[in-house]
């Protein structure tokens, strides 16, 4: 109930212009144990906003504080976990990850940057997680993991945690990736729910205000898997689905076709910012 009625102030601030104030985000610059993270670009052509931003530039001082160093950052314990997984044999054909992808500080790198990509057999975008399913059930003889279980969350982050600090950049002429790009955009900007909003409502004519004690961002999801000080580990489908939930809509299925769409689209929109895996945010 709470909840509903703020965001109902809100939506009465984003489109009758009172209420919440502007804050523009800091002039801050990220260094992870001293590599330089992107987290202000120049948008790529076609895209609404001049500048892409990172949603680490919206957060308060302290949160940002513990993304600069990864000893102090508590995604960290994940990426770890994730690691164990990597080297743990398991299904039917007596292998790990590791059996076919070695080291993966050297085969992973780049490759969550490039994510979601073309997928030529089931001919559909593939996320982190889908691909972990796909070599685990025709690689492995291991069962596909269910949203959220079984290390999933962790493996995508320490997957994702090798491209730290390279830029994001999705290869939309490969397949049928630009009709999944435009269908994602549609889910982007189509209003769902009581409250009447989609994504733009919140993260792109509201963004840079505040929603209760929160400020607004692009939405971008370079930093998926994100560690929440208030909530732990999330994966971007759960973050997708909260979001959604906040709109008072139905929410879509983990991995249904309307959620890869929009990571499809969505992860365009961060074209050209660091992979900040495991981000830390509020
Ligand atoms: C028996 C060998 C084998 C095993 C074991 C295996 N994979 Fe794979 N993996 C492949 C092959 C072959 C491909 C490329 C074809 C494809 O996409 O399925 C691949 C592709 C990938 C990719 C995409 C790489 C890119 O450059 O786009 C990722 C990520 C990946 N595997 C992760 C994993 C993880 C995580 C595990 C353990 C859960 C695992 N793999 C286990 C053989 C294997
Ligand atoms: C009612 C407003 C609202 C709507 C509508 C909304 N969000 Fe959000 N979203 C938030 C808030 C608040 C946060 C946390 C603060 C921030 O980063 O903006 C957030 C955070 C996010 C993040 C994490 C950003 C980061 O840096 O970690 C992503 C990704 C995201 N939203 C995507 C979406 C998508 C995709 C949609 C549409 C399906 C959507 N949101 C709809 C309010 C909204």
């Amino acid at each position: 109930m709470k909840r509903l009625l703020v965001a109902g102030v809100m939506v009465a601030s984003v489109f009758a212009g009172s209420g919440p104030v502007l804050a523009e985000p800091v002039d801050d610059t990220l260094e992870i144990d001293g590599m330089p993270i992107i987290t202000r670009t120049k948008a790529p052509e076609g895209h609404p906003f001049d500048e892409v931003l990172s949603g680490w530039l919206f957060r308060e001082a302290e949160t940002r504080d513990v993304e600069r160093e990864t000893i102090e950052n508590p995604g960290m314990i994940a990426v770890e976990d994730g690691e164990t997984m990597w080297n743990t044999v398991e299904g039917t054909e007596g292998k790990s990850c590791a059996s076919c992808h070695n080291d993966a500080a050297e085969t992973m790198k780049g490759v969550g940057a490039r994510f979601p990509k073309w997928d030529a057999d089931s001919k559909k975008p593939i996320n982190i997680e889908l691909q972990i399913n796909k070599c685990r059930t025709e690689q492995m003889g291991a069962e596909a993991l269910a949203f959220n279980k079984g290390g999933q969350q962790e493996l995508t982050a320490y997957i994702k945690h090798q491209s730290l600090g390279m830029p994001v950049e999705l290869d939309l002429t490969e397949g049928d990736m630009q009709s999944w790009w435009e269908k994602g955009k549609d889910v982007y900007y189509t209003r769902t729910g009581q409250l009447n909003l989609a994504c733009a409502s919140c993260h792109e004519t509201a963004m840079g205000k505040f929603i209760r004690a929160d400020h607004l961002s692009q939405g971008q999801v370079n930093g998926f898997p994100t560690y929440r000080l208030k909530s732990g580990l999330t994966s971007l489908h759960q973050r997708f689905r909260g979001c959604i939930r906040d709109t008072r809509a139905e929410q879509p299925k983990a991995f249904s076709d309307d959620l890869m769409a929009l990571e499809t689209y969505v992860t365009w929109r961060g074209t050209g910012l660091s992979v900040e895996t495991p981000s830390v945010r509020q």
